[in-house]
């Protein structure tokens, strides 16, 4: 008796993988699992009914607290790749471990998705499957189906698809962002309209102002009203999507080599990355801050490999850990045209006395002005021996020119 576990969504490509596991893989039964990391209720009803349908052994998981965890790490470290926060790139290893648990809890021998060859899902799935000692199957790729093959194959079996009911676009959602693809907007050039977003409105007029608190580097509250972090992205992706915030549209290369041309919405996201950075801006100095931005830019890279279990990983987050400590306090976000920009923050550890800054010819601490002149005598002492140096060696190359 074998099992296979396959990531079940409900959808085309995984319905049709649940005979073809059967009949061209030889596998006994095949066990459905549908993680939740905050997909809208339909999904899983369509999940739900299509399993049902099918006779399938249905699992559905909910791995939203495990994916906020995760987003909240993406936000300590500023995370995005090519301009887009990450979601679904974050959301594919917490899915992938939570069938692996499933599967190995259910006594199945294979794993299975219905990923094709030419996206990054495929590599991410099987980057935290392959760690296991269990088989690693993906019929769509390896029989190399074609979208209206499946379409026949389901029409012929009378698998329990929505023919015609796919929708135009292509569309991956979960609690940190809504990416949809495909159909019109696979040509660079075709300007999208407001049917492709569902999140956010078309920006308007109106403001809003709020504040956001940072512990350590985590979001813990809005406007002082303490949230878990599942609470706090949703009530960000409402509050912040009314006012058109968080809309990226990017010609995104994938991990394969070949450029998608993607549309994401993800309003928290953009509140909670603008508001972190704001407050980091505050609290730490500007070498760690610089540092941080190649530390960061690294931890994106492999968050969108899918490989946050790197030991490459752990290590950038013993430098963020580092540094977050001090992220602490309030940032006030103003929601205007379409942006969250920081209007205002504060800190306990704000590397930052108003008396210093603000020009004022009283003296700070121990230091005058007048300090300052030898600072300045020194200042661009190199670049303009430099240049006097240089113009004089010219001078010298040309008369020996001359003479010779
Ligand atoms: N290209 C993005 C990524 O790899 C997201 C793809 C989402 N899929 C979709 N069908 N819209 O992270």
């Amino acid at each position: 008796m074998t099992r296979v576990a396959l990531a079940f969504s409900g959808g085309l490509d995984t319905t049709v993988c649940v005979p073809l596991l059967e009949e061209e893989y030889g596998y006994d039964e095949v066990v459905g699992v549908t993680v939740d990391v905050g997909q809208p209720e339909e999904e899983f009803a369509e999940a739900r009914e299509t399993a049902t349908a099918l006779g399938l052994e249905h699992h559905v998981v909910d791995a939203r607290a495990a994916f906020a965890d995760l987003c909240f790490a993406s936000v300590r470290a500023n995370a995005t790749y090519q301009g887009y926060p990450l979601g679904t790139a974050l959301a594919r290893p917490v899915i992938a471990g939570a069938i692996l648990d499933v599967a190995l809890e259910h006594d199945c021998d294979a794993l299975a998705h219905g990923a094709t060859g030419k996206g990054n899902d495929q590599l991410r799935f099987e980057a935290v499957w392959r760690a296991s000692e269990l088989e690693v199957v993906a019929p769509v790729r390896e029989m190399g189906l074609t979208r209206q093959w499946e379409r026949d194959y389901a029409a012929e079996r009378d698998l329990p698809v929505e023919m015609g009911n796919e929708g135009v676009w292509s569309i991956d959602t979960n609690l940190w962002s809504r990416s949809v693809e495909g159909g019109e907007l696979e040509e660079p050039s075709h300007v999208p309209d407001e049917s492709v977003y569902e999140w956010t409105e078309a920006p308007g007029a109106e403001t809003e102002e709020f504040v956001v608190t940072f512990e350590q580097g985590a979001p813990v509250a809005v406007d002082g009203e303490a949230m878990d972090p599942v609470a706090l992205i949703e009530h960000l992706n409402e509050r912040a999507g009314a006012y058109g915030v968080g809309r990226t549209d990017v010609m995104e290369d994938r991990l394969l080599g070949l450029k998608v041309r993607e549309n994401y919405e993800h309003p928290a996201a953009t509140v909670l990355l603008n508001a972190h950075e704001g407050l980091e801006s505050l609290v730490l100095t500007k070498e760690e801050r610089l540092f941080k931005r190649r530390v960061d830019d690294e931890w994106a890279e492999k968050a969108y490999q899918g490989l946050v279990d790197a030991p490459l990983v752990g290590a950038l987050e013993g430098f963020i850990g580092e540094t977050q400590s001090k992220v602490t306090g309030d940032v006030t976000v103003r929601l205007e045209g379409g942006r969250a920009r920081v209007v205002g923050r504060e800190s306990p550890y704000a590397v930052y006395e108003a008396a210093f800054a603000s020009f004022s010819t009283e003296d700070v601490g121990s230091i005058t002005q007048a300090d300052a002149t030898g600072v300045a005598k020194y200042h661009g002492f190199q670049e303009r021996f430099a240049n006097r140096v240089r113009e004089r060696g010219d001078e010298l190359t040309a008369d020996r020119e001359d003479q010779g």
